[in-house]
This record gives structure tokens, sequence and C-alpha cells, in this order.
């Protein structure tokens, strides 16, 4: 269906009266990290050629902005390890070119970031999320279990360096970065970075409990207020973060509190896996496969009408618990196969 005035096709409209203008799509589900809140030591990998095609997953996503997405996400596992990332980078650019897109972006844990960078910022790359949770050497060894920090910091500075926003990631961990919060605060503004802090959610199995790992974010937020005089900022991505502006360093503090204030009323977005399911809640089970309408022909009709059913039973939101009495996680696949 297309606005006649502005020949833009209108956004999808879910059973909440919620508009669908914001896709994630997580390109694989591999990752050369294996952070503890996020996998287990031991993952089992989808196996290669279950993947779309890039090509499939530029149909896809086409489609998508055909159906009013204006917000392109790509996330993982981490994006920037699928092979030939760049070339569906590339190929989506053509969406910003021709104003059907308005921002195309990625999620990444900055490892290859070095790399891409200047080509992320050719592709009109404006804005990037990068994952990080701290910035002594050895917890990051301890929390990625496999990462370099050093290499993510390059990461970072060749984006600054290339004219691309940066706002860090830090998932807020018990005990681990909680007493660096502050610093981590310091440091991105300092670069001219936002930073947001997230709430572990209970995603897929993992070794370690994520009651001891969960911290709520008000917690948080009081001890960044004894240092710093904040504000609340009108500031919106489009995101689930709320922002806070800091008076003294002249910066923005989010938070993404899935356990503690649910966003879930303003839900903007879907995912897509790499396996082109389509999941319309980060935290429910509810999936529609993509991969058989895409393939089943050239057109894009059985595609659209597959997309159309999926939305119209976009929950209403998620059911996080994370105590004492709550063994299972809420879902159990890893955050990396949906990207968060
Ligand atoms: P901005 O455009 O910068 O606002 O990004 P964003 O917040 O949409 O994306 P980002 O990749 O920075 O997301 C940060 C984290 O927020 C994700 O990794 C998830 O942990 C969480 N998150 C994002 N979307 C959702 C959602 O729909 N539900 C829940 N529960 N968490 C989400
Ligand atoms: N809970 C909260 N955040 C998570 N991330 C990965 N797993 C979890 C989880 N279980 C975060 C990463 C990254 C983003 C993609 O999601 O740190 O910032
Ligand atoms: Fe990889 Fe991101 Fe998961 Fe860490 S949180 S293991 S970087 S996908």
């Amino acid at each position: 269906m297309f606005d006649q005035a502005a020949t833009r096709p209108l956004p999808m409209i879910d059973p909440y009266g919620r508009s669908i203008d914001y896709l994630r799509v997580s390109v694989t589900d591999r990752c050369d990290f294996r952070c503890v809140y996020c996998m287990s030591e031991n993952m089992a990998f989808l196996p290669k050629k279950d993947l779309l095609t890039l090509e499939e997953l530029d149909r896809l996503c086409s489609a998508f902005i055909g159906k009013g997405v204006r917000k392109l996400r790509l996330t993982g596992g981490e994006p920037l390890v699928r092979k030939d990332v760049m070339t569906l980078f590339r190929s989506l650019s053509r969406h910003l070119d021709h104003g059907t897109l308005d921002e195309l972006t990625l999620t990444t844990n900055g490892s290859q970031l070095a790399r891409h960078a200047a080509d992320l910022a050719a592709c009109g790359i404006r804005r990037i999320n990068v994952s990080l949770d701290t910035l002594d050497t050895a917890k990051f060894r301890e929390i990625t279990r496999w990462g370099d920090l050093d290499a993510v910091v390059k990461g970072i500075d060749a984006a600054l360096a290339a004219g691309i926003h940066v706002k860090i990631n830090a998932v807020a961990l018990r005990g681990v970065n909680e007493a660096e919060i502050e610093d981590l605060v310091a440091w991105a503004h300092g670069k001219g970075m936002d930073i947001s802090f997230i709430e572990v959610m209970p995603l897929g199995d993992i070794e370690p409990s994520r009651l001891d790992q969960y911290l709520p974010l008000s917690l948080l937020r009081a001890r960044l207020g004894e240092r710093w005089t904040l504000t609340e900022s009108p500031h919106r991505t489009g995101g689930p973060a709320r922002y806070v502006d800091v008076a003294e360093t002249g910066g923005r503090v989010g938070f993404i509190t899935p356990m503690t204030h649910n966003f879930c009323e303003s839900c903007n977005r879907v995912r897509i896996t790499c396996t082109g399911t389509l999941y319309m809640c980060l935290g429910q089970d509810d999936a529609a496969d993509l991969r058989a309408p895409l393939r089943a022909s050239e057109s894009n009709d059985l595609l659209s009408e597959a997309i159309d059913r999926a939305i119209a039973r976009k929950p209403k939101g998620h059911d996080f618990v994370i105590d004492r009495r709550t063994r299972q996680p809420a879902v159990s696949r890893h955050m990396s196969m949906t990207g968060g």
C-alpha cells in the first residue's frame, strides 16, 4: 500500500497499532567471541549450507523496504565475520541513495572494524553500535572468552576517523564491570560517543547463572547521578534506549531496561535470522519461515503475504523473568541467532 502524497510505502501495522518500520537482520549466527552472557563455550552453529545467500538476504531486506521499513540494522552473531558481507552493505546502500531507506547500520563487536570502517562509511553508514563491556584487558578476555580489547579499540578509532558516529553498548554485569561504569562513561564521552547500558536478558542456555550476572539499571543510574548531573533527554533513535544528558561531559547515557521497565508498548521492529526465519519478538518463540516463500518464486507475492500473516500475529511483548525459581531461559535461542 502506498501513501499517495509521498509515494512511499505505508508502514506495516501490527495488531496493537504499532508501526513496524525497523528490521534487524542477523547475517550469521557465528561470532569470533564467546561472551559469557550470550553464548556457551561450545556452541553448535548452523551448517553454512542452511544460510541464505547474500543475494537472498538483499532480496528479503528489499521486500521489507518495499513494505515500509525505513531502518535496517545488520547484526549477528558478528556481522563482519560473514564472508563478503561488504557486498551486501554495498548493494543495500542503493536504498539510501533512492531515499527509500532512512538508515542502514550495524551492531558489531568491533573485532574486524578496523579493516572495514572506511568501506562502511563509503556505503552510507553514518552510525554504528559497538558492544564493549569493559576497558580492562584481562576482564575483556574473561567476558568475551576469546576477544582482544586492543583490536576493538583500534576498530572504534578507525570508525570515528572515517566519520562514523559510534554508540557503545555495554551489558551491565554484577560484580564484573559494575565498578567501572563511570570510567566507561567518561571514556566514551571523551571520544564523543554515546553509551548505553543493557540489562542481561534470559536468552539461551549458558553456563554461568544469569541471576548472578543480572544488575538492574536503576542502581547504576543512581550511582551515575551521585557523580554527575543527569537530566532526561528527549533523544530517540528508534531503539529501546531511554537517554539522559550528562551536564559535565556533554554526552548521553542510554538505558535499555527489558527487565525493570518494559518498552514493548512502543516496539517498532521485527528481526530475521540468517536462514530467513522471521521473529516478531526477541523474547517469544513464535516465528515465520520466509525462506520457502522467498525461494518458491521470483515474484515477491508469496513472500509479501507471508510477512503480512506474521506481522498480524506480532505478540504484545516478552515475558522475561530472572529469579531463583525460574531455571529455564525465556526462549531457548541465544541472542546471536536474532541479534538483539
Ligand atoms: P539504536 O538505533 O542505536 O537505538 O539501536 P538499538 O538500541 O535498536 O539497537 P542495538 O543494537 O544498540 O540494541 C541494543 C540492545 O538492545 C540489543 O542488543 C538488545 O540487547 C536490546 N534490544 C534491542 N531491541 C530489542 C527488543 O526489541 N527487545 C528487547 N527486549 N531488547 C532489545
Ligand atoms: N542479554 C543482554 N544483552 C545481550 N547481548 C548478547 N546477549 C545478551 C543477553 N543475554 C548484547 C551484546 C550486544 C548486543 C547485540 O546484545 O552485548 O551489545
Ligand atoms: Fe559475539 Fe556479540 Fe554474542 Fe559477544 S554478545 S558472543 S560479541 S554475538
